[in-house]
């Protein structure tokens, strides 16, 4: 099934409905054995236009083919991918020490998500409005409001969700008829380039999908200032979003960029579960997830016995090979250089560590500290890692008024169980998605992912996605 994406290593990019090959490859080593996991292209500015061309010229069509034929390739996809989840998931560890479970998990998650999408894609409809609902105008009109696509959608996915986050923008442009070039991570793309190859089996027009890889630092600028790009759905860090924010002009984003979720506990919690909840969305992936719980903001009444059942929790982690551990290697020495070094400047100013602190190599072990405090970076930066700052304060509005500091607004949640608490702190907090009793995650995939701040702009989800990516065309009607 995948013989033709790639020759000798390197992987083509999925160019007009065919695997295209270029001179120059980069090597991507596997995080966890350090070997060749194989190539892919590096292309230059003149191969990037020919692929935005053909997007281009394919989106005229495949934008006038009824929606219904659209989600019937879509279902397919999905099916093919749920078929092939054991050879892409092997890739998908390999390339981003992601732990096989997971793996497999962010493959089949992908492909409910494909199929609801195409489902709602068939849901998605106009309106229709009166003109004698609004006073003094003439009142023989009629609007029928409906959406038409946008062209060309220019989706960049980050390593960590190399397969769900590209799909998530892929399906929800086709389905509403925009093509797309994808821009998959360099470490993650030939996972992608696994899922690309599934869509073209299921039977994407040639050019309706296309694909770009090489160096960010030679077609990233390139790319995203490119005249006939009618939309970008990125996904990744908040200093590449900004600045691609900043350059891009007048075309409309989504951005969905860091965090720095707190899970902030009350007094009147149900500390077992917060517990629960604070690990496991803390260190999965090893904390390399834009949700995970990144700083725990506790009142002092019940910090220690929280501290007491979060930590044996932690030790029973299973750190080491992606094959059956949690805790898996950093995806580069990079990221684990940068772990390390917020967990110094903490040290250094006086947080307690109480459990971790060791690394081989670009595996570090879960670490939690006490005592954190604003002074220490570890407060407000975002690890990306297997590290958890615990911070304590007076009461309800200490936690609610240290949460908001945040440069972030990506998600937070509150576990306590008093209601009233609960929507007392919910309401006030300044972020895109607050989880009551719950850690922080995106999904369901169809609820609205929004971040605010510095976590980003515009809505994701499967309904807000399709809206995103379609305008309103209004046509009136005047009658006798
Ligand atoms: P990243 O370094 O910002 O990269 C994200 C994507 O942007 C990659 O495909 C990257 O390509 C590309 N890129 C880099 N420079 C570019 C440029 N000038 N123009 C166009 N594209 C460019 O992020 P990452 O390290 O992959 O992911 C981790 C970050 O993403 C974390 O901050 C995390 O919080 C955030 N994230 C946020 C969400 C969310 O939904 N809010 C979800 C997941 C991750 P290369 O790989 O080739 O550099
Ligand atoms: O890394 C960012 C992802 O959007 C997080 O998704 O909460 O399902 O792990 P998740």
């Amino acid at each position: 099934m995948f013989e033709n994406i790639k020759k000798e290593y390197c992987y083509g990019n999925f160019l007009n409905g065919e695997w295209a090959f270029f001179d120059k490859c980069l090597d991507i080593i596997d995080p966890t054995s350090k070997k060749l996991v194989g190539r892919i292209s590096q292309m230059k500015h003149e191969d990037v236009d020919n692929a935005i061309e053909s997007c281009s010229s394919a989106q005229k069509e495949w934008g006038k083919m009824p929606t219904n034929e659209r989600a019937k390739i879509l279902h397919k996809a999905a099916n093919l991918l749920v078929e092939n989840q054991d050879h892409i998931a092997d890739i998908l560890m390999h390339e981003i020490a992601k732990d096989k479970k997971s793996c497999l998990s962010e493959i089949n998650r992908t492909a409910d998500f494909i199929k609801f999408t195409a489902d709602e894609g068939e849901r998605t409809i106009g309106e229709a409005l009166n003109a004698d609902n609004f006073p003094g105008v003439k009142t023989n009109k009629l609007a029928f409001v409906i959406r038409e696509p946008l062209g060309v959608v220019l989706a960049i996915s980050p390593f960590n969700y190399p397969i769900n986050l590209s799909a998530s923008k892929i399906a929800p442009a086709l389905i509403a008829g925009n093509s797309v070039l994808l821009k998959p991570p360099t470490q993650g793309a030939l996972s992608a380039m696994h899922m690309v190859e599934i869509f073209n089996q299921a039977g994407l027009p040639a050019g309706v999908l296309n694909t770009i890889t090489g160096k960010s630092s030679e077609i990233g600028d390139y790319v995203v200032t490119h005249p006939k790009i009618d939309f970008i759905n990125f996904t990744g860090s908040t200093k590449v979003g900004k600045h691609i924010a900043s350059i891009s002009g007048m075309v409309p984003l989504i951005m969905e960029l860091g965090g720095k979720d707190a899970a902030i506990v009350l007094d009147d919690a149900n500390l077992e579960d917060a517990a629960n909840d604070i690990v496991s969305g803390a260190f999965s992936y090893s904390g390399q997830r834009c949700t995970a719980i990144k700083r725990v903001i506790a009142v002092d009444s019940i910090v220690d016995k929280l501290i007491e059942l979060i930590l044996p929790k932690v030790k029973e982690l299973k750190v080491g090979n992606p094959k059956d551990s949690t805790i898996t290697p950093l995806v580069n020495d990079k990221a684990k250089d940068f772990v390390l070094e917020l967990m110094h400047d903490a040290e250094e100013k006086g947080a307690v560590r109480l459990i971790g602190g060791n690394y081989e190599d670009n595996l570090v072990y879960p670490t939690v500290y006490d005592k954190v405090t604003e002074e220490m970076r570890l407060a407000w930066e975002e690890p990306f890692g297997p590290v958890l700052p615990i911070i304590r304060v007076n009461n309800i509005d200490d936690a609610i008024s240290l949460a908001n500091k945040s440069q972030y607004g990506l998600q937070s949640s509150v576990f306590t169980m008093n209601i009233n608490n609960a929507f007392y702190v919910a309401k006030r907090l300044e972020v895109g998605t607050v989880h009551i009793n719950n850690k922080t995650e995106r999904g369901p995939d169809h609820f609205p992912f929004s971040g605010i701040k510095n976590s980003g702009m515009g809505t994701q989800g499967i309904k807000y996605s399709i809206e995103a990516m379609t305008r309103r065309k209004n046509i009136v009607l005047e009658y006798n």
